[in-house]
């Protein structure tokens, strides 16, 4: 299979990364789509490819360098070449800072940084040795608002911003751009946990935690996975053409630099 746009997509079986692969493929995008989950990415493949689009699936865990690194080689071959690529795999866990243990904090970061770091670095050396490519790198609004009890998660996000920079500036002349994007409060299984666990730890009902966090949103609604598929979109596509090196807070208002 060949296009003249592809893009390999992390933890795309569900939530934002699945929206990304719906939205992009709609633009005309081959998608390779991964996920822990083998079963829910080949069901969003199917997805695709019965809309009339172009995807193939994988079972991918992000925190196995060598998976990584072969799975983006055999989607760059089975595509014609990525051009974009998108890291999305994350994962959430919430208790106080004095109850954080190692074993936490490390499974925290083998995904969301460590797996970010396997994924994104083997698809920039090919994007480099063809001279063309767009990285988007998906951290948080947390990473510049901390929030309660997501201390782990909040400080792999924080990281994910020094990644996004030092990779634009050594990528920038090989005609490779790295961007992150930071979503706020996206209506997914993530939130859902979120809520669950911080409402358990506050005292409040189920939904409550989530309520008063919209509140706070300036534009007044829950964001959506389609929502944040919109903007990687963007950074991905000609129209930002001249943008590396950023952190774009898409998030309705929560975090204003
Ligand atoms: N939901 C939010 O409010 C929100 C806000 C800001 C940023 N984000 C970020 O967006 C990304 C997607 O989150 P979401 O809200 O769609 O969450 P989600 O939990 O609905 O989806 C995450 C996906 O990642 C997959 N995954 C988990 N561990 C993995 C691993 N080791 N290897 C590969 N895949 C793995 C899961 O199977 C799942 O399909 C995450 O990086 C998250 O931190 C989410």
């Amino acid at each position: 299979m060949a296009a003249s746009q592809a893009v390999a997509i992390t933890g795309a079986g569900r939530g934002i990364g699945r929206a990304c692969a719906l939205r992009l493929a709609a633009r005309g995008w081959a998608v390779a789509v991964s996920d822990v989950n083998g079963e829910a990415a080949a069901a969003v493949a199917e997805e695709i490819r019965q809309g009339g689009g172009s995807a193939v699936s994988a079972r991918l865990d992000v925190t196995d360098a060598e998976a990584a690194r072969d799975w983006v080689d055999e989607v760059d071959r089975e595509l014609g070449g990525l051009t974009g690529a998108v890291a999305n795999a994350g994962i959430m866990r919430v208790q106080e800072f004095l109850d954080l243990t190692p074993a936490v904090w490390r499974e925290v970061m083998s995904v969301n940084l460590d797996g970010t770091f396997y994924f994104v670095h083997p698809a920039a050396a090919r994007m480099a040795a063809r001279g063309r490519g767009s990285i988007v790198i998906i951290a948080s609004a947390s990473s510049r608002l901390p929030s309660f009890a997501t201390n782990v998660y909040n400080t792999s996000k924080t990281a994910l911003h020094g990644l996004t920079r030092v990779m634009a500036l050594e990528l920038g002349p090989l005609g490779v751009r790295v961007n992150a994007v930071s979503p706020g409060v996206v209506d997914t299984d993530m939130w859902e946990l979120i809520d669950r666990k911080r409402a358990a730890l506050l005292g409040k009902q189920p939904g409550e935690v989530l309520a008063e966090a919209v509140a706070r949103i300036p534009l007044g609604r829950v964001e959506t996975p389609q929502d944040v598929a919109k903007v990687v979109a963007y950074l991905l596509s000609d129209d930002s053409d001249y943008m590396t090196g950023q952190n774009i807070s898409y998030d309705g208002g929560m975090v204003m630099p």
